[in-house]
């Protein structure tokens, strides 16, 4: 029975945080984070109180079982925990203990492929005859012909051959993460399987790895080699081929619709899609009405500092997304550079940092804060004997910063699974009291958030007369009317604003109240203001 949503739309108002888990907290003493170390720390996320960060909801990196190849990316079980993060009678006291405080918790799904130790693939691989064969994508051939062009997105190419059957499979990935095949019907129930299992045990919904690329080219057909290329994207989240025949295929719209009524005949569930479509024009296709509720969008993300980039990208957003699609905002995640060091420029990564933070939670649309970002913490450095990531992604998942104490108050170990970061410098309890503090601001723009309807429900629209390295945008209900204002030089600038009452401004220089007008931002100065 389709259960009728009572509450159309919370991720709409929620203020999302990702954890990555293993790097949150340590509450048995391995040098690992683990999911009660999450549980022990909920009240910092939101004890209903303004001292909280006040987050409305966690997305949670991978939990299953999985030999790490690809840090959890690469399941072996989708039903269990991994136990270096507890087991399933600690996922359910994390979600008691969340919902308790009106936190609600996704948790990753990571559907295009499985880890090569997964026992179907290790069934998948042994025979042609069988049963669970087709349930990954095998070709029959000779060493020497890769069955097509295609490359993996990490390096080389995204076919193995397999002597034993003297046959390819396809990886997108690492070769230890072969694809599912989800032209078997099998493979699709398999994995609604998985989706409810979490959903019966009380997950609010997912974030979905690789949505656009559950479903490849049924022929196979090369891709073309990449001729543009976006200045802003690495090589390594771009290719360096147009996946024209290996994702964001039409097929793949399906394959979500089905995962939407499975989610959809639970009670107030939703999907974010880790969403990279082939033009960014294309990513409202992903959020149709019978589609994922929300989807990443990587522009943003990767954007340089530079007010036209976000521009660019806020636009294209707002013009191609329509009346239904809700756009989705986040700077940072554990695949690339925290923004606040590759913002970092000239010692001022921590008022870039502040500026970007005001951005993302005054823009239309959901935000998703990365675990650490609301304290400013920079990428850790990483010696070339504690690297984990084949990739290079190490330094954005360093332990959680909590104090001066060892290893930031992570963990008591001795040694902790990835090095910690400057946490004498930037951790929690330094910033707590501090009201100047990049979590004090954090904080205040959240509580902000909440009681300023214009800044979670009011239309967007661009601010006519900026000057064209500034950032200014209007947020409007028919009762209440809110300009924020983002200025992304080292100099001042002069925003010819209505008169009206200041909010919000990240610097500690700036009374609250009402100001001079036409109003002069310092450098790297945001401010929000209400105008009627
Ligand atoms: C995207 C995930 O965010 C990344 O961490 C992972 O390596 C790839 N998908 C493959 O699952």
């Amino acid at each position: 029975m389709i259960v009728q949503n009572p509450n159309p739309g919370w991720w709409r108002r929620a203020v999302f945080y990702q954890i990555y888990p293993r790097s949150f907290a340590d509450s048995n003493g391995d040098g690992i984070g683990d999911l009660d170390g999450v549980t022990a720390h909920l009240d910092y996320l939101n004890d209903g109180t303004p001292n909280s960060l006040g987050i409305d909801a966690i997305w949670l990196n991978p939990i299953n079982p999985s030999p790490l190849d690809d840090w959890g990316y690469d399941i072996s079980d989708y039903c269990g925990i991994h136990p270096e993060l507890g087991d399933l009678a600690a996922f359910d006291r994390l979600i008691a203990q969340a919902h308790r405080r009106s936190i609600r918790v996704i948790v990753d799904l990571v559907p295009n492929h499985t880890s090569n130790q997964h026992p179907w693939f290790v069934e998948s691989r042994a025979s042609h005859s069988n049963p669970k064969r087709d349930w990954y994508i095998w070709i029959p051939g000779t060493p020497d012909r890769p069955p097509s062009n295609w490359q993996s997105y990490f390096g080389g190419d995204a076919w193995k051959y397999d002597p034993a059957t003297a046959s390819w499979y396809l990886h997108t990935f690492l070769e230890q993460q072969p694809d599912l095949n989800y032209r078997n019907p099998e493979v699709v129930e398999a994995i609604h399987g998985a989706v409810r299992f979490w959903l019966d045990r009380g997950a609010d919904g997912f974030r979905i790895d690789v949505i656009q690329g559950l479903i490849k080219d049924d022929q196979l057909r090369d891709n073309p080699v990449r001729v543009e290329r976006d200045p802003d994207i690495p090589w390594y989240a771009e290719g360096t081929q147009d996946p024209l025949y290996s994702s964001d295929r039409p097929e793949v719209h399906e394959i979500i619709r089905g995962l939407r009524r499975v989610t959809d005949s639970y009670e107030d569930r939703m999907m974010v899609g880790e969403t990279w479509p082939r033009e960014q024009e294309r990513l409202a296709d992903y959020l149709r009405p019978d589609e994922l509720q929300l989807g990443f969008n990587f522009r943003f993300l990767l954007a340089r500092y530079d007010a036209r980039r976000f521009r660019a990208a806020i636009e294209l957003t707002e013009k191609s997304f329509g009346a239904g699609a809700w756009p989705t905002w986040t700077l940072s995640n554990h695949d690339f550079p925290r923004h606040i060091s590759r913002y970092s420029q000239a010692g001022d990564g921590d008022a870039r940092a502040r500026v970007a933070a005001v951005m993302m939670l005054a823009l239309r649309g959901t935000p998703f804060i990365y675990y650490g970002e609301e304290i400013g913490m920079r990428d850790a450095e990483i010696p070339a004997d504690r690297i984990h990531d084949p990739v290079g992604r190490d330094g954005c998942r360093s332990p959680m910063q909590w104090s001066g104490a060892r290893n930031g108050g992570f963990s008591a170990s001795a040694r902790t699974w990835l090095p910690c970061g400057d946490f004498k410098a930037v951790n929690v309890a330094r910033q707590m009291s501090d009201p100047h503090s990049m979590l004090s601001l954090y904080r205040r723009l959240i509580q902000l958030r909440k009681s300023t309807p214009a800044l979670v429900e009011g239309s967007y629209r661009a601010f006519d007369s900026a000057p064209e390295d500034c950032l200014v945008f209007h947020r409007d209900t028919p009762a209440q009317h809110i300009v924020v204002a983002l200025n992304f030089t080292a100099e001042p600038r002069e925003i010819d604003l209505p008169a009206g009452k200041i909010l919000l401004s990240t610097s500690a220089a700036r009374p609250a109240g009402s100001a001079k007008y036409p109003l002069t931002l310092a450098a790297n100065e945001a401010v929000i203001v209400e105008t009627g």
